[in-house]
């Protein structure tokens, strides 16, 4: 059967690229025409998600390549590092992958981000396609090519801007994601509403019942919208001069908390949500939005099933943690930390704020 498919293009001059959205796009070989020509393909995935579907990827590539490989890494935040990435290096060189061959990252952003990060670095660039299997990879990291790994000491420390040649969302593959998933890639489309598009935010709050009930043209949607936020976003600034820091809106608190707890623990649409509402409180406490803001969004990230209240990092200094870990930030200034805030409807800003008052916040939203 034919596949029904949007495209939402990316407009980055010669780094351009379509974002293909539907149902039935993985293994259909007509998905991966138009791609650059070569002998090898390799799709890089996990021991999750290579039983799901990397048979069905790597037959609908059998007709474009002569031989296509397969690398299955193991799953999870906990293992987005070097040694996983040289996992990715010495299967590229043990199979003979020249420059021409071409990596696809078959999986959620910690497959995405390393696989990228691997096509980045390998021979000093190959190419690769993302086909993202999560709805986080889906709406946010498959597309605008931020790559990389973690640092014991940061989330994200290590890693290179690398676009994809395209990204291919199949909404089918949806339906085996647990919930526990479904919802932390429910945080990276709400973020959208606040910061950019507040009908985008009425219509999460309308369909939220069928987004968690998967309805494949609810998701549909909800990811051809988050995708056009996006490229609209990235296609303005794409290795973040400025505008893109607002997609890190709920980033600064979140990241805090998955270094604070370990990388893993929660997971990392978890802690976006729940530091979308720290990060929603300290609008309000500079006087840039009102309570009811507050309260709205916070409602909703519940109503998505995400974490609203953060976890205590530290027993005696639980405030004081948070700062240490939010000056590691990467949009941090000669040490002052600079958050994302909503200063207006569909409005964001990036700015710094008292300590004082972030302690203020981190007290009042932690247990
Ligand atoms: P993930 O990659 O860990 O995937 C979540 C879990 O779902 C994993 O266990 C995975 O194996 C499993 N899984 C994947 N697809 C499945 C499917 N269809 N059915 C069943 N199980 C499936 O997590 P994620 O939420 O996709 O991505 C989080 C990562 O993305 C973080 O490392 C974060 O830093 C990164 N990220 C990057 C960007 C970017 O712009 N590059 C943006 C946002 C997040
Ligand atoms: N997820 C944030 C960004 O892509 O900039």
């Amino acid at each position: 059967m034919t596949p029904t498919f949007s495209t939402v293009p990316i407009d980055l001059g010669e780094r351009s690229y379509p974002i293909h959205i539907g149902t039935g796009l993985l293994g259909h070989a007509a998905s991966y025409a138009n791609l650059p020509k070569a002998a090898h393909a390799v799709v890089v995935t996990n021991t999750t998600v290579s039983p799901l579907y990397a048979d069905a990827l790597v037959s609908a590539l059998a007709g474009h390549y002569s031989a296509v490989e397969l690398v299955v890494l193991p799953d999870g935040e906990s293992h987005k590092h070097w040694q996983t990435l040289n996992q990715i290096f010495d299967a590229l060189l043990g199979k003979g992958c020249d420059r021409k061959t071409i990596l696809f990252a078959l999986g959620g952003g910690v497959v995405g981000d390393m696989t990228g990060f691997a096509a980045a670095s390998y021979m000093r660039g190959v190419p690769f396609v993302q086909v993202p299997t999560t709805l986080l990879a889906q709406v946010d990291s498959s597309v605008g090519g931020k790559t990389g790994i973690n640092h014991p000491l940061g989330k994200n420390m290590i890693g290179a801007f690398y676009q994809p040649q395209m990204v291919v969302c199949d909404i089918d593959t949806l339906k085996t994601l647990p919930a526990r998933e479904l919802s932390a890639g429910l945080a990276e489309v709400i973020k959208y509403g606040p910061i950019a598009d507040l009908q985008f935010l009425d219509w999460i709050e309308a369909n939220l019942d069928a987004l968690l009930a998967r309805d494949p043209q609810a998701l549909a949607y909800a990811v051809q919208r988050s995708c056009e936020i996006k490229a609209w976003v990235v296609g303005q600034d794409e290795r973040e001069a400025g505008l893109r820091a607002i997609l890190n809106f709920g980033h600064t608190f979140g990241h805090a908390i998955e270094a604070g707890l370990g990388y893993g623990e929660w997971l990392h649409g978890e802690a976006v949500g729940c530091g979308m509402v720290m990060a929603a409180h300290l609008s309000q406490r500079l006087g840039l939005v009102d309570a009811n803001v507050v309260d709205r969004l916070t409602r909703l990230i519940a109503q998505a099933g995400l974490p609203t209240q953060g976890p205590q990092l530290d027993a005696s200094d639980n405030a004081g943690r948070y700062l240490a870990l939010m000056r590691l930030d990467k949009k941090s200034e000669a040490g002052d930390i600079r958050f994302v805030v909503i200063d207006g409807p569909a409005r964001a800003a990036v700015r710094g704020a008292p300590d004082a008052l972030v302690r203020e916040v981190i007290d009042h939203c932690c247990r």
